[in-house]
């Protein structure tokens, strides 16, 4: 007789291949892509989508956290439309050099801060107070 294969459950038709799921906890693989794709991304929703929805749930003076923000325009667009306090974290180092260059000294951003930052550490929140976590994109993929 055959020896059994190791290996465990068989998986079920439509389930996915775990590589392709765990690729997206890999910095190196946003890393590559913001560096094959620099142009700004906004995944699934733009603030213009999603505008409705934050002013029932958040209100512009509150400090506002972006987890897992990459390059999209969310953050941006929400200063430039009268939140005062955006932070935006993404642990990917071109994304945030990609940040860096756009936003950096930049008069018409105050109000948005962007951190390199994993958000299962977080070492900065001992020091801060956030109203509220907006996570675009990111929790599907954690
Ligand atoms: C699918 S993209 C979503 C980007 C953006 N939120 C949007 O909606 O356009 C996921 C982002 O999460 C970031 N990311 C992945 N794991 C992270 C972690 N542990 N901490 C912070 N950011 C993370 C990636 O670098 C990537 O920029």
């Amino acid at each position: 007789m055959a020896p059994k294969k190791k290996g465990g459950a068989k998986k079920g038709k439509g389930e996915k291949k775990p590589a392709k799921v765990l690729m997206y906890h890999d910095e190196e693989y946003w890393n590559n892509r913001y560096t094959k794709h620099p142009e700004p991304f906004d995944w699934y929703q733009s603030y213009k989508e999603l505008k409705a929805l934050l002013t029932i749930y958040i209100s512009k003076d509150q400090v506002n956290m972006n987890v897992g923000c990459g390059n999209g325009l969310l953050g941006e667009e929400m200063v430039l439309d009268g939140y005062v306090n955006v932070i935006s974290i993404d642990n990917s180092a071109v994304c945030f050099e990609q940040l860096n260059a756009r936003y950096k000294g930049k008069k018409e951003y105050t109000g948005l801060t962007w951190f390199r930052q994993d958000m299962k550490e977080l070492k900065m929140l001992k020091d801060l107070t956030i109203d509220n976590v907006i996570d675009k994109g990111k929790l599907p993929f954690t």
